[in-house]
């Protein structure tokens, strides 16, 4: 009863392309394009052990969401002088990059043990699992060797990427959600009350409040936080400091930061939901897996009407954010996107 319910949530029959999926093609293609050619050039200019599994795991398919939030979010045109634009592009392409080092080495026999990503063999089926292993270091420091070609704001643009993905950041996420999991380190992280006073968006802990005293809540709502909604957070402050030709305000940069986080954690609940109730063949990889896991999930811990709530609530949350942006290109798209994320069949 609740799964069908769900599935009439999520799957919208009578969709059509809107003026956002257009976009989002728009600027998938312009990306792709440079990616393919500029960026594999690049990586090429070493050995096939090393660029081979790269290459693999970075042209199979992914949907791009976060690079194209960068492009939106750095207000990317078709106007922008070439040099502007590549610039822009570089640094969509270390998000990309980075992303791509994550799912590579999450899908690691020692972390989610899963055969399967995009549809196809995932990195170490398809070759060694030391070559996978590489790749996804390989990966991780070329994405900042990308970030390098850009000029403004590059220690800023920095600090940002490295510490979202770093110490504090996707790989902390990702230890606590593993942590979690395999219950095989020794000294597990207890208190999780931290994770309280690290979001700027506070009407997301209003809308979690009831749950707030729950331990194992505060825990999801960490490895939630950390290992995905920070990288989305970082990517809508990357596209802040990028911006180019206007004044920037200030004020915008919180609310750039509320928004990612907002998105961010909605795009993670959405992949919860993915995994219980997606269809295999549009999501592309083994679904059932976190249940049989055990991993600790917006549904699993709160089932699935309740998420489905939840999620509905970041929706609007991150609507309201994107109605305060002053003076922004593409208002009406972040305006837009977080239906699209909730309705994504992949
Ligand atoms: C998968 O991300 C990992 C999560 C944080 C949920 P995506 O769903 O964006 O994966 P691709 O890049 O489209 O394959
Ligand atoms: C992955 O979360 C988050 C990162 C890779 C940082 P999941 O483990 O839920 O992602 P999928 O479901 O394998 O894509
Ligand atoms: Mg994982
Ligand atoms: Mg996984
Ligand atoms: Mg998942």
């Amino acid at each position: 009863m609740q799964k069908k319910k769900f599935h009439i949530f999520l799957v919208n029959e009578n969709y059509h392309l809107t003026e956002l999926d257009k976009i989002l093609l728009d600027f998938k293609e312009e990306f792709e394009i440079f990616f393919s050619s500029k960026i594999v050039n690049i990586l090429k200019e070493t050995i096939q052990e090393v660029y081979e599994p790269c290459l693999y795991s970075l042209l199979n398919g992914g949907k791009r969401i976060r690079p194209i939030l960068f492009l939106l979010a750095s207000e990317y045109h078709k106007e922008l002088e070439p040099e502007k634009k590549e610039e822009l592009l570089f640094i969509a392409s270390a998000i990309e990059v980075l992303h791509t080092y994550t799912l590579i080495h999450d899908d690691l026999p020692a972390m989610d043990n899963d055969p399967i990503r995009r549809g196809k063999p995932s990195c170490h089926i398809k070759y060694p699992e030391w070559a996978a292993i590489l790749a996804g270091d390989t990966l991780n420091t070329f994405a900042f060797y990308l970030l390098s070609f850009s000029k403004v704001n590059l220690k800023k643009k920095l600090e940002i990427l490295s510490l979202s993905l770093g110490h504090k950041g996707v790989i902390a996420g990702q230890a606590l959600d593993l942590s979690n999991e395999k219950k095989n380190f020794l000294n597990p992280t207890k208190d999780f009350r931290f994770i309280l006073t690290i979001f700027e968006n506070q009407k997301i802990l209003d809308t979690f409040k009831v749950y707030l005293y729950d331990h194992k809540f505060l825990k999801l709502l960490s490895i939630h936080y950390l290992k995905t909604a920070i990288f989305f957070k970082a990517i809508m402050q990357l596209g802040f400091y990028s911006r180019f030709e206007k004044e920037i305000e200030i004020k915008d940069l919180k609310l750039f930061s509320e928004y990612g986080e907002s998105i961010g954690l909605l795009f993670q609940i959405s992949d919860d939901m993915l995994d219980e109730i997606g269809e295999e063949s549009l999501v592309g990889k083994k679904l059932h897996k976190d249940q049989s896991m055990g991993k600790l999930t917006f549904p699993s811990l709160l089932g699935i009407e309740k998420t489905q709530e939840i999620a509905l609530e970041l929706c609007k949350i991150s609507i309201d954010v994107a109605y305060q942006f002053s003076n922004f290109l593409y208002k009406s798209y972040l305006l837009n996107l977080p239906k699209y994320i909730i309705e994504r069949k992949k």
